[in-house]
């Protein structure tokens, strides 16, 4: 089974539109060691045909341009996006549906009750993209059980809740539901393997740790090196911490974490364009590759 990393960035990618930070001026007039990303998005295949999407990016359309094996061509209108799991109801994980209404039957979405609320609500995608394919609302539970998700056969998802913030246009933005973020584990029921899937980490609970505790590979929260980093830049009021990310480095910080953690492969994804590890010469990417740690590039691709 593989996963393919579509989009690495945060929400705003890399170079993001307007910021001329270090980073994003530098990677523009091609000064930095540093490569652009689309905004985060994975899909899952068991057959390099049939993909289930997990998020879909503002950038989808460049996505599946850049991955032709998401374009298997068996008629004249097909798409080997054959459904879509949502992970939260952030514009960089759900706008990018708008750009698929040109499907002709409703698509299959799976998310939690609360983001779907969401979706219906508060940021209509569902209730626009009614007047185009339509949607096929297939609600996310958090009873503990994994799911059996088509295309994948042999592969099962369980759903983690995880705590973190609901957007800014959710009426649970300042109070939190079980349901407003998920983390995934993802197993290939034939290898046994399994990988942990958070792009958006605020807090590690006892059921995330203990769902990082058995991942082979790890796909995290990559959003900020320091909590702070937004605020000392002049590009945000925001800490990390109060957009639901945890920052890599400093005391109980996400290198720490995955330090504990025994999985062989340790991920960062969903990386905002202000963090230095976007640097490949910079010396917090040393860092992460004394821990072991890794960072996700557009294209890559895991076999679990
Ligand atoms: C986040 O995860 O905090 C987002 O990337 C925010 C956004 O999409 O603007
Ligand atoms: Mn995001
Ligand atoms: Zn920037």
């Amino acid at each position: 089974m593989k996963i393919r990393i579509l989009g690495s960035a945060a929400g705003g990618g890399f170079p993001q539109w307007n910021c001329n930070c270090v980073n994003c001026d530098g990677v523009r007039k091609g000064t930095i060691d540093a490569v652009p990303r689309t905004q985060s998005s994975i899909a899952v295949s068991e057959n390099d045909t049939d993909w289930l999407l997990i998020n879909a990016s503002p950038d989808i359309l460049a996505q599946i341009r850049a991955n032709p094996a998401l374009q298997p061509a068996r008629a004249i209108r097909d798409s080997g996006i054959a459904a879509v799991l949502l992970m939260d109801a952030q514009i960089d994980h759900v706008t990018g549906l708008l750009m698929l209404r040109e499907r002709g039957s409703p698509l299959p979405l799976y998310a939690t009750e609360q983001v779907l609320a969401d979706l219906a609500q508060a940021l209509p995608i569902t209730r626009v993209l009614g007047h185009y394919c339509g949607v096929d609302a297939r609600p996310l539970a958090l009873d503990g059980a994994a799911l059996a998700i088509p295309p994948l056969a042999a592969t099962t998802i369980l759903p983690v809740p995880l705590l973190s913030k609901a957007p800014p246009y959710s009426p649970h933005r300042d109070d939190p539901h079980p349901g407003d973020n998920i983390g995934l584990t993802i197993r290939n029921g034939a290898s046994g393997k399994r990988l942990f899937y958070a792009p958006g980490l605020g807090e590690i609970t006892p059921a995330v740790e203990e769902a990082m505790r058995g991942a082979d590979v790890l796909l995290v929260d990559g959003t900020c090196w320091s909590d702070d980093e937004m605020l000392t830049m002049g590009l945000s009021k925001k800490t990390a911490r109060m957009m639901g990310h945890l920052a890599q480095s400093g005391p109980g910080g996400m290198i720490e974490l995955l330090d504990r953690m025994p999985a062989s492969r340790k991920i960062l994804i969903h990386i905002n364009n202000s963090n230095p590890i976007l640097r490949e010469d910079a010396p917090q990417r040393a860092v992460l590759a004394a821990h072991g740690i890794e960072v996700a590039l557009d294209g890559m691709d895991i076999e679990l």
